[in-house]
């Protein structure tokens, strides 16, 4: 592609002003190759004919030099009698005698039969045209001539010339009408061009915009109904088979979308099931343990330890449980409870059991003088509260100072800052991921001590429910969550109908 071209594309037009635009181009190309070979043909053809009639002018003034040679009288009343050009002269012609260099004769016939003298000032500028040339265009106070020099037996110039002044007429008019037809066409080509080309792009544009509206679909999660479709694409047309090829790839990812959304449910349904399932026998274990180890009968020291390790996997079995099973039934869509819920208190009661969990640790409250109230479910609301809480005092040091504080307002905020060491920065993007832990944690779990890395995952999923969002920000000294929660009731997530 040619540099303005090229730079026309990057400027970004549209795919519509380059077609009309470049269509024009041609158009205008063609027309002035059209207008260039017609004018050249005219002009040779005019050129020609003036060329033959300066032929004829030279034959015309030798038969009478041959006339006055013999001595026979050139015939009475022909036109130039008087003139040394001879007689039979097409009017306006032109003849002069160069000797030396000077005009030593000259001669332009009129329309009545007689001639006059060249002018001084032309008959030097057909002085200075050079022996023997072929006809060319020459500028006289007489008007424009073509002439032509032919060179004397005893070493004269004879110029003769005919008036080219109507041939350039015709052809500078014939320019001028080529230059106003190729304008108005071109006025009626850019009109036409642009309705057709707008016309023939409309399809294209419908598909722009079901693409567009597909791509701005959240498609990552849930039941997806994708009803975009390009409406009747023509297979016959280029723009349609785009259309009908959109088309296909979107029966074909909502097949896809379909079978996920099927094998998600059929997995979230299998956690909830095993989950539940787990509960009972959990239960049963943790208490029969409990119950040998209460029973009096004195036990090796080995078998206490075994069965306080049973007792105590249990109850992280337990916990594990059923975090699973509250994410499957939020993941499910389960509605919540709906009902007013003060935040102050839950928090005053949850910094109360932390500190009671945690004495090491430095807890403070940041409140507002009046409670702050949202519309929730207020047990899973203190579950968000107790996993923020957990997590500053289990993976902060002792001495770490934790301040919770709220802001009403819609939303409302709820904030958990640590001055602990942070989150690791490799960890920090996926914090909210289920069973995302820092290497600390892991050893931890190792130690078994219950961490599963469900805690934030179950706070963003609760938070969420609510039609909240939670966000972290940490550094090393400085840990914050940063919960809202919608003042205002908020929309009960749809429920979507399961076994859970
Ligand atoms: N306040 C905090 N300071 C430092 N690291 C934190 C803090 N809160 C969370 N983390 C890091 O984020 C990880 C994920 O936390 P999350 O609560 O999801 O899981 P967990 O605490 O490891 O396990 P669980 O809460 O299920 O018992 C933690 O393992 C820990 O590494
Ligand atoms: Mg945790």
């Amino acid at each position: 592609m040619s540099a303005p071209g090229r730079r026309f594309r990057d400027r970004g037009h549209s795919l519509r002003a380059r077609l009309v635009v470049t269509v024009l181009l041609l158009f205008v190309l063609a027309c002035a190759v059209i207008g260039v070979a017609t004018t050249i043909a005219l002009r040779q053809f005019l050129y020609n004919r003036l060329d033959q009639d300066i032929l004829g002018a030279a034959e015309r003034f030798t038969m009478s030099r041959q006339f006055q040679e013999r001595g026979i009288p050139p015939p009475l009343g022909a036109p130039g009698r008087d003139g040394f050009l001879g007689p039979a002269q097409k009017p306006r012609t032109l003849g002069a005698v160069i000797v030396g260099g000077v005009v030593v004769q000259s001669e332009v016939t009129d329309r009545r039969g007689s001639s006059a003298a060249l002018p001084a000032h032309d008959a030097a500028t057909i002085a200075a045209l050079p022996a023997n040339t072929r006809p060319e265009n020459v500028q006289l106070s007489i008007g424009e001539y073509r002439v032509a020099t032919i060179s004397g037996a005893s070493g004269e110039v004879l110029a003769l010339g005919q008036p080219a002044d109507e041939a350039t007429g015709i052809l500078n008019g014939l320019v001028v009408i080529e230059l106003v037809v190729i304008g108005v066409a071109l006025g009626g080509a850019a009109v036409a061009a642009t309705l057709v080309v707008r016309r023939e792009l409309r399809p294209l544009e419908q598909v722009a915009s079901v693409a567009a509206k597909v791509s701005t679909m959240p498609l990552d999660k849930g039941e997806i109904e994708l009803a975009e479709r390009v409406r009747d694409p023509d297979p016959r047309t280029e723009v349609g088979q785009v259309g009908g090829a959109l088309n296909r790839m979107l029966d074909n990812i909502e097949g896809a979308l379909e079978a996920r959304q099927e094998s998600e449910t059929q997995l979230r349904q299998f956690v909830a099931d095993a989950s539940h399932e787990l509960r009972t026998p959990l239960a049963a274990i943790r208490g029969y343990a409990e119950l040998t180890r209460r029973d009096g009968t004195v036990l090796p020291e080995s078998t206490t330890h075994a069965l306080t390790r049973i007792s105590s996997q249990a109850m992280r079995m337990s916990t594990l449980v059923e975090d699973l099973l509250l994410l499957a039934r939020l993941d499910a869509g389960r509605p919540l409870e709906r009902a007013e819920v003060d935040l102050t208190r839950l928090v005053l009661d949850a910094v109360g059991d932390a500190h009671a969990a945690g004495p090491g640790h430095r807890w403070k409250l940041d409140l507002p003088d009046e409670p702050v109230t949202v519309v929730g479910d207020a047990s899973r609301l203190t579950q968000v509260l107790v996993n923020l809480l957990a997590n500053a005092r289990t993976h902060t040091p002792a001495g770490t100072e934790v301040t919770v504080g709220l802001v009403a307002g819609s939303p409302a905020e709820l904030t958990v800052t640590d001055t602990g060491p942070g989150i690791p920065p490799a960890l920090l993007p996926h914090v909210f991921e289920r069973f995302a832990r820092g290497e600390r944690s892991r050893v931890r779990a190792v130690n078994n001590t219950a961490s599963t890395g469900l805690g934030l995952a179950i706070v963003d999923a609760v938070v969420s429910a609510h039609g909240g969002s939670v966000s972290v920000a940490s550094e090393p000294g400085r840990t914050a969550f940063t919960v809202r929660l919608p003042g205002v009731p908020a929309k009960s997530p749809v429920p979507v109908p399961t076994r859970v």
